[in-house]
């Protein structure tokens, strides 16, 4: 998780939060009065991880309006679902959301969904955040770019894979760059989906939900897929190639 990811508070356990720190502060008198010590309002489970740009940083290739709700409705619902589930199961909670997601099949069945679905939906979206920028897009450097020219060629290769992999989506989900076993490799996911429960890494990842783009481009899911190349942040990217090599 981002470092931005850290800094960020969920929501809803803020205001569970501050009703916690209100009721300690009304207790504190007392407790103070008493020599006890009061324990702490615990963290929470899952944050918002906070953009690390403006929600109009992006215009105008994605809205400021569209930004907002995907991150504090869309992003929020999947966290508040995810957390959820972790808050009835202290063990699942331990661990890193990522590391739940490469092994679905070790969870209990009374969760593995909204784990697979709200889980992913939380990783899925922190790095779509992670990986965009203003004045970003153009092309990688260094090992990134030598690792995309070997596996396809060109860079315009990859964009062409990356677009009909967004484009030939059924429905909802995304298209991605990500680093499997045998290298490099484009590939699309339903839902929220994430290539880590098939083994691979996801470097960089469009969300082709029609919540991201609708407000603006409507059914123009072309045009929405033709913007995002301007602010993808390949420098973050080859951050995430790095880390995963
Ligand atoms: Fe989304």
């Amino acid at each position: 998780m981002s470092a931005a990811s850290q800094t960020s508070v969920n929501r809803r356990a803020f205001v569970q939060g501050a009703a916690a720190i209100a009721a300690g502060v009304a207790s504190a008198n007392w407790a103070g009065q008493a020599g006890l010590v009061l324990a702490q309002a615990p963290a929470p489970l899952v944050e918002l991880p906070k953009l690390p740009y403006a929600y109009d940083a992006l215009e105008p290739h994605i809205d400021a309006k569209t930004m907002m709700i995907h991150h504090t409705k869309h992003h929020q619902a999947y966290i508040d679902r995810f957390a959820g589930v972790l808050k009835d199961h202290p063990d699942l909670a331990a661990k890193k959301p990522e590391d739940l997601l490469k092994n679905l099949a070790a969870l209990p069945d009374a969760v593995r969904a909204i784990v697979q679905n709200h889980g992913g939906g939380h990783v899925n979206h922190t790095l779509f955040w992670n990986t965009m920028g203003p004045g970003k897009g153009g092309e990688p450097k260094g090992k990134l770019a030598e690792a995309i020219k070997s596996k396809f060629t060109s860079f315009a290769n990859l964009k062409e894979a990356i677009t009909t992999a967004a484009m030939t989506r059924f429905g909802s989900g995304w298209a991605w760059l990500a680093l499997g076993k045998d290298g490099l490799e484009v590939l699309s996911t339903a839902n929220q989906d994430t290539p880590l429960s098939l083994g691979k890494t996801p470097l960089v990842g469009i969300d082709v939900w029609e919540h991201a783009y609708y407000l603006n481009y409507q059914n123009r899911r072309a045009d929405y897929v033709k913007a995002w190349w301007n602010v993808v942040d390949w420098d973050a990217v080859a951050k995430n190639f790095q880390a995963a090599s």
